[in-house]
């Protein structure tokens, strides 16, 4: 049963749902930071009377109670699996109606009697117990305390950085796990060590540049799946908080997927269910499922409540929405190239794909190629035209390709005015000259990279201007 693999986030957020189910407005996470002696979570719940208590001490004591709509458990397991996974000792104090009770299960206590049996604590026992005056403080409310904490530690060198780093994830993870109960009004205050998690949105609805595709109800034996699918921003769009976030950058191609949600709560996080690719041109693109609890079986939600499998009905639903969603992402990185052919502006760089792949190619009709190979003698055109192509053919793809999955960004300094102001003169003095500043300019805004120059208008006019004065 300890093995059942719970990772720490994972276990403390079992824990947490129970809290919420308990109508907890306040949630308080501590831990001993420095030795890793005991983790504790506390909230201010309705809290047990005493045979709730043992019941639910008990393995699967609450597998078939009917659950309120805001329940979040299922098997009747979470709080001792989850916190004998982590370690030894788990003690629950709660308090209802004025009274406290104490129950432990400790497994080598388990051991040394050879019996399965709880231990009752009296009042002495649970005040020497950490975080215990929370509970003494309250008018009810429920304290889970976990001791011994091998699995949680093992592998740990330095316990107190070891500590830290644990509790830095889980805030992470409780954030995005709990959002939309750390939301709105009468939001669930929820801390670790003292330090106020923050809700984390997956989808970025706050930012305006993210795009929602309306949501789709999808039946399942009469019960409404809601699946709505969002496109993120490119990363040049992301605030500054935003920017800082690891599933929005360096990782965020694995972060790519399903987020699937059971009464506002997250089970899990990304990932296409097999049925599609985790691509570097669909990093954008997560899809927000709701599944109601009445599908929880078709949906094998596991023990730990981090995973879901649809079921085989919804599979090829699900497949259309992927081919959707992932369509629309995609756009946002295609290469404008491949309008080339079709429209009237002048790109750099050609798009080429045939059967047997894809290149690009420099637009060899762009005016400023022309420019240049118009005056050029005719024996050093084909000089030009073959660098051009080594060029391209030497692109460094992998290498983009590589740096672009990592998220890198990419810098191209703005040209300067005299940078474009050297440009325009090499237009005008191949051919242009004649043409004047009105007509050129108009030209002008549809040649990369003329394009992109807010000033274009005022520099034609004073190089046009040049030409004027040189040849009066
Ligand atoms: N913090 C708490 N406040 C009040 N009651 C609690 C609290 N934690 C647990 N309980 C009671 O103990 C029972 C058993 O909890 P446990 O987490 O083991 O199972 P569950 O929540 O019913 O199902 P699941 O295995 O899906 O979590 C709960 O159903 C609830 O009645
Ligand atoms: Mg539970």
């Amino acid at each position: 049963m300890r093995s059942v693999g719970y990772s720490f986030n994972a276990a403390i957020a079992d824990i947490v749902d129970n809290s919420i189910a308990a109508d907890a407005t306040r949630i308080d996470i501590s831990a001993d930071a420095v030795d890793g002696e005991w983790v504790c979570i506390y909230d201010d719940g309705t809290g047990m009377r005493p045979p709730q208590a043992r019941n639910a001490l008990k393995l699967a004591g609450t597998r078939n109670v009917e659950r309120g709509a805001r329940d979040l458990g299922r098997f009747g397991l979470g709080l001792k699996t989850a916190s004998l996974s982590q370690g030894r000792r788990l003690t629950v104090i709660t308090k209802r109606d004025g009274v406290t009770t104490g129950l432990q299960w400790d497994l080598d206590f388990v051991l040394e009697t050879g019996s399965w049996a709880i231990r009752v604590l009296d009042a002495e026992d649970i005040a020497v117990l950490p975080r215990s005056e929370l509970i003494e403080g309250g008018e009810h409310g429920t304290l889970v305390i976990w001791e011994s904490l091998d699995y949680l530690l093992a592998g740990a060198h330095d316990k107190s950085s070891w500590m830290s780093n644990r509790l830095s994830e889980l805030r992470d993870h409780l954030g995005l796990v709990f959002q939309r109960f750390l939301e709105g009004r009468g939001a669930l205050r929820l801390s670790v060590n003292g330090i106020l998690v923050a809700p984390i949105d997956p989808f970025l609805e706050g930012n305006p540049r993210t795009q929602v595709a309306p949501i789709e109800k999808v039946s399942i034996d009469g019960h409404a799946v809601a699946v709505e699918a969002f496109t993120l921003p490119h990363s040049s769009y992301l605030n500054a908080k935003e920017r800082k976030r690891e599933d929005l950058g360096t990782r965020m191609r694995e972060h790519q997927g399903f987020y699937v949600y059971r009464n506002r709560r997250l089970i899990s996080a990304g990932g296409w269910f097999g049925l599609s690719k985790q691509d570097e041109l669909s990093k954008q693109t997560r899809v927000r499922v709701e599944i109601p609890p009445e599908l929880d079986h078709h949906w094998q939600l596991d023990i730990k409540k981090s995973r879901v499998e649809p079921p085989q009905a919804f599979r090829s639903r699900l497949r259309q929405i992927i081919d959707q969603v992932k369509a629309k992402s995609t756009r946002i990185h295609s290469f404008r190239g491949r309008q080339t052919t079709t429209s009237d502006f002048a790109f750099l760089w050609t798009l080429v794909e045939d059967r047997h792949g894809f290149r690009y190619q420099v637009n060899t009709d762009h005016p400023s190629v022309q420019a240049i190979r118009d005056s050029l003698p005719a024996d050093q055109v084909s000089s030009l035209e073959s660098l051009l192509a080594d060029l391209a053919g030497g692109i460094p793809a992998t290498d983009i390709y590589a740096r672009m999955a990592e998220n890198q960004q990419r810098v191209v300094p703005p040209l300067g005015d005299d940078q474009i102001r050297l440009r325009l003169r090499a237009l005008r003095d191949n051919g242009a000259a004649t043409t004047d500043g009105d007509t050129m300019s108009a030209a002008l805004v549809k040649i990369e990279p003329f394009n992109a120059v807010p000033n274009l208008r005022d520099l034609v006019d004073e190089v046009w201007k040049e030409s004027d004065d040189a040849q009066p």
